[in-house]
């Protein structure tokens, strides 16, 4: 069956494994080991999914620039759902990302009808304050949409990249959809491209952290990364299955083209509209790797890559590696050797006055329901904790929440309660414990049926209490201090 994802309607997703196969969004498991100290999210599995993370991971690993980047759409309170986006946003910046956060007036405006004037009110009240009391720093820029020249600009430039079949196909849109909604849909996509313009050091990789909802638009935007750059590099097969790299610039003037020619060590062909890449390029950098390559002499396709990789460092250092790290270090060496080409690439594009885009990364993490089982909706005030919830409230709202206890004590003694069907363990472990361990423990009590659902509101509604009120002060301090921080307005 199809999983269809549809970002305006919250549809629940409760199989995420169908995201896996249908829509090639890879588990996030395999790629913790190489995340330096990573989020609770990604520890507890709230984090389940990821498009091109690993760029996000190195980036971080090495100091490389990189970028986070997220929307809100001003649509009403500001609850613990955006709160978990916050705080990822803020948790990238404090890896050496930049952030980009922009409040999509234009999409509230179109597809809820709001005024300029509502969307700056419910965006800083609701929004931006929240934001910086969780621990936004002033070095990351806020903008709304309507303010944004450069998003505006790029939003209209990828619209003459997208025609109406490809947004129903991904959206659905249909002969009703108004045409301002559909430009929201590109200027969704102009936010996730912009950390990559020229203005903010050019190309780098973005991560988006979403829900699973809202990857249409990161799917769109993907797609319209390849086609607005003015070169795209591809690995490509020739007809001995040999793998080599090839530099697409479909329409880039002829210069640009005979440019990188140039500029790419190593032996290049040039075609009409791209060039190939065809022999092990010699790069001062394998030098890291105390490697030293003698140009080859014949005409050396990389043929299959282990092959290649242990041909290739055969020549080199022939018997001290074994067949894995000859592997490993051909590995590192194309990975190496095609992030140089990029470079390359995006310096010739830069000059030629063109778009480099990489497609952007992303992450996704599990939706928390509703305090009352089902889902959180902004039209139930029981199912949600707004962040701006007077405290005492807030409490009570954890106190007469949905468990995954027993009906009666003797019954849960007997056969433990559901911590996986359980709103008050999901607020523990989305929000209120930072600590594993006494987390793990509560789920074990919870399990054995020592625990009693009572003593878990207690201290979740405790927590709970203490939270929003810091929260809130934090608040009335961000709002004191709105003017130390880059946001962009409506003129
Ligand atoms: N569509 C998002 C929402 O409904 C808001 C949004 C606008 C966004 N631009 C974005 C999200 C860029 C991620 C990245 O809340
Ligand atoms: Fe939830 Fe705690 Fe009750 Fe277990 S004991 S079902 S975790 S409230």
């Amino acid at each position: 069956m199809h999983t269809k994802l549809d970002p305006w309607s919250s549809s629940e997703i409760n199989d995420y494994s169908k995201l896996f196969e249908e829509f090639g969004i890879s588990p996030f498991d395999n790629l913790l080991p190489e995340i330096p100290s990573p989020h609770m999210y990604m520890r507890r599995r709230v984090i389940f999914g990821h498009r091109d993370y690993e760029q996000i991971a190195e980036a971080m690993r090495i100091g490389a620039p990189f970028s986070v980047m997220d929307g809100f759409m001003p649509s009403g309170k500001v609850h613990l759902g955006h709160k978990m986006v916050m705080d990822q946003i803020i948790w990238h910046q404090e890896m050496g990302a930049s952030a980009f956060v922009g409040i999509a007036d234009r999409e509230a405006f179109s597809v809820r009808g709001f005024s300029w004037q509502k969307c700056r009110e419910i965006g800083v009240e609701e929004y931006i304050l929240s934001l910086i009391a969780l621990g936004f720093k002033p070095d990351g820029l806020i903008y709304f949409q309507s303010g944004c020249e450069n998003v505006k600009d790029l939003a209209f430039e990828l619209g003459a990249r997208v025609n109406f079949s490809e947004l129903s196909a991904i959206y659905g849109f249909s002969g009703e959809t108004n045409l301002s909604h559909m430009i929201s849909v590109a200027t969704q996509a102009a936010d996730i491209l912009q950390p990559q313009l020229e203005e903010f050091g050019g190309p780098k990789p973005v991560v988006v952290p979403v829900g699973p909802d809202q990857d249409p638009h990161l799917r769109l935007t993907r797609g319209l990364a390849g086609k607005m750059s003015m070169f795209r590099v591809e690995e490509r097969e020739n007809a001995n299955g040999g793998k080599y790299l090839s530099v697409r610039g479909k329409g880039a003037p002829k210069e640009a083209l005979q440019e990188l020619k140039k500029r790419i060590p190593g032996k290049v062909k040039l075609y009409e509209e791209h060039l190939d890449i065809i022999e092990t390029p010699n790069y001062p950098f394998l030098e890291r790797f105390g490697l030293q390559i003698n140009q080859p002499e014949k005409k050396k396709y990389f043929t299959t890559e282990i092959e290649v990789g242990s041909k290739f460092v055969n020549e080199i250092k022939p018997p001290e590696f074994s067949e894995y790290e000859k592997y490993f270090v051909f590995k590192k060496i194309w990975k190496l050797t095609r992030k140089i080409l990029e470079e390359i690439v995006a310096e010739v594009t830069a000059e030629f006055g063109g778009y480099a885009f990489i497609p952007p990364a992303s992450t996704y993490h599990r939706f928390m329901s509703g305090l009352q089982g089902g889902k959180m909706s902004s039209s139930v005030p029981d199912s949600y904790i707004a962040l701006t919830d007077d405290p005492k409230e807030g409490a009570k709202k954890v106190k007469r929440a949905k468990t995954g206890g027993c009906v009666t004590l003797e019954e849960q003694k007997k056969l433990g309660g559901k911590p996986d069907e359980c709103s008050v363990f999901e607020l523990m472990l989305f929000h209120l414990l930072g600590d594993d361990e006494e987390l793990l423990e509560i789920r074990q009590e919870c399990v054995s049926g020592t625990r009693m659902c009572g003593s878990c509101k207690q201290l979740a509604a405790e927590k709970m209490y203490e939270f929003l009120k810091d929260h809130q002060e934090k608040r009335e301090l961000a709002r004191e201090h709105l003017d130390e921080y880059k946001i962009i307005y409506k003129k």
